[in-house]
Parts: structure tokens; C-alpha cells; sequence
């Protein structure tokens, strides 16, 4: 595994206006980031573009959706293929408000993971439990259902390293209610022991992240924690004060 993966999910924020404010406010700020280390923004759909123009040189922007259909009658989507087409090959597949708000089975996810590594993309899979679910003890099979059915039996060993699952326990996200780093790093070590398990040796360098209330305030703890790859960051990644923050102490965990 190289260094943290530190990526920023904006959700239904920040226009292409913003998002060029964002980042010429965070190009006046320390640069914090270490060598090694892997930057990725996830803007909406429409804001892409713009990131893409106005990031730092090395980060990598990615869709925060994708339909699993090259083109077609899908009012509202976006293909693969479209996004390729203005230079995006990272997306993010399953994010619990995609699942929850907008109906998104295990069965879609999965058919968006197979789509978008046959075309070459990088996909970050969330994954992810209720807090019902965890207090019934179910956190593991819920989680080893989506895993299951998120990267079907097509996908091959040399896709898989274009591969990284986001542990987001539904609970802690948005909420200020982290899990705790030994709550993540438990979770975590199971992650990895079926990816081993599935996959061998290319299941050891999938990168693991967490996300659910990552803040500048808590990410040195749950980075410096052994399974945890790098973090995906919703609402402290608005603001380039919190992002860099979030680097921050990602380069003293690193
Ligand atoms: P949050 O969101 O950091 O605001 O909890 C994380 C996510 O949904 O990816």
C-alpha cells in the first residue's frame, strides 16, 4: 500500500463558480500535503469540469455517480463513456445516500462497479451499516452482502487494482458521531481479511478508507490506525480551511 488516500465528497454542493473559488482559496493556504499522498475531489456532476481546471496539479477528481448503460433513454444520467470524455476515470459507486434516497440496490451497484472497471476506471465502492443494524450485530453480514454483491464474479484480479472500498458506517455520517478508530479499525481488519480471502494478493493493496464525520480534529487518530488507508470526507471538505486541515493530519499520520 503507498501513502493515504485522502478524498473529498462534496455531494450536492458547490457550483463551478464555487468550485473555482475553492480552490484558488486553497492554493493560498500552507501546502500541507506529504509525497506519496493520494488527493481526490468527488464535485457534483455539473462542477467537474471546473475542478478539473482549477485543482492543484496531482489531484485526482472523480463522479460521485454513474450509470451502469453506455447511452440510452436514462433521463438524469451520466455514462462512463461521457465521463471519460472530459478526462474522468475515478468515480464513487453506492454511497449510502444514493442507496437510501434515490433506491440504489445492491444489484445497481454492482453492474456500476463491473461498467465502470471494464472501462478502465478507478472506483471507490462505499460500503456501509445502520445503527440498527449494528446494534442487532449485524454489521458484518450486512457488510459482507454488499461486498458481495457490489464487486460481482466478473470482475477479474487485474481490475481489482483499480479497486478501493469505503467503509461509511450509515450512522456516523453527517451526523458528528464518529465511529470510534477501534470501531473502524475492527471493521476494517474484516474488510481486508475477505478481500484477502477473495482475492488473494491483489486483495491485500485495495485501499481501505473510512468516512462518517471525518474532521481535522479526529483524523490523525483513525489515519494513524493500521487499516486505515485514507479517509473520505463529506461536509469537512467544503470549506479549504477543513480540507487542509484533514491533510494536515494526514501527513503527520503518514
Ligand atoms: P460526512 O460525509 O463526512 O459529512 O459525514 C461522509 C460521506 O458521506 O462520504
Amino acid at each position: 500500500m503507498n501513502g493515504l488516500w485522502i478524498a473529498g465528497n462534496w455531494k450536492m454542493n458547490h457550483s463551478p463558480s464555487d468550485t473555482e473559488a475553492f480552490f484558488s482559496t486553497l492554493k493560498t493556504l500552507p501546502s500541507v500535503a506529504r509525497a506519496g499522498m493520494r488527493l481526490s475531489i468527488f464535485p457534483p456532476a455539473v462542477s467537474l469540469s471546473a475542478a478539473k481546471a482549477s485543482a492543484p496539479a496531482g489531484y485526482d477528481i472523480g463522479s460521485q455517480s454513474v450509470h451502469w448503460e453506455a447511452k440510452g433513454a436514462f433521463t438524469g444520467e451520466v455514462s462512463a463513456a461521457m465521463l471519460a470524455d472530459i478526462g474522468v476515470k475515478l468515480a464513487l459507486v453506492g454511497h449510502s445516500e444514493r442507496r437510501q434516497l434515490f433506491g440504489e440496490t445492491d444489484e445497481m451497484t454492482g453492474k456500476k462497479v463491473v461498467a465502470l472497471l471494464k472501462q478502465g476506471f478507478e472506483v471507490m465502492l462505499c460500503i456501509g451499516e445502520t445503527r440498527e443494524e449494528r446494534e442487532w450485530n449485524r454489521t458484518w453480514s450486512v457488510l459482507e452482502r454488499q461486498l458481495e454483491a457490489g464487486i460481482p464474479k466478473e470482475v477479474d484480479k487485474t481490475e481489482v487494482a483499480r479497486l478501493a472500498i469505503a467503509y461509511e458506517p450509515i450512522w456516523a455520517i453527517g451526523t458528528g458521531l464518529t465511529a470510534t478508530p477501534a470501531q473502524a479499525e475492527e471493521v476494517h481488519e474484516d474488510i481486508r481479511n475477505y478481500l484477502k480471502h477473495r482475492f488473494r494478493s491483489a486483495g491485500e493493496n485495495i485501499p481501505l478508507l473510512y468516512g462518517g464525520s471525518v474532521t481535522p480534529d479526529n483524523a490523525l487518530a483513525l489515519l494513524s490506525q493500521p487499516t486505515i488507508n485514507g479517509a473520505l470526507v463529506g461536509g469537512a471538505s467544503l470549506k479549504p480551511e477543513s480540507w487542509n486541515g484533514i491533510l494536515q493530519a494526514a501527513a503527520k499520520a503518514s
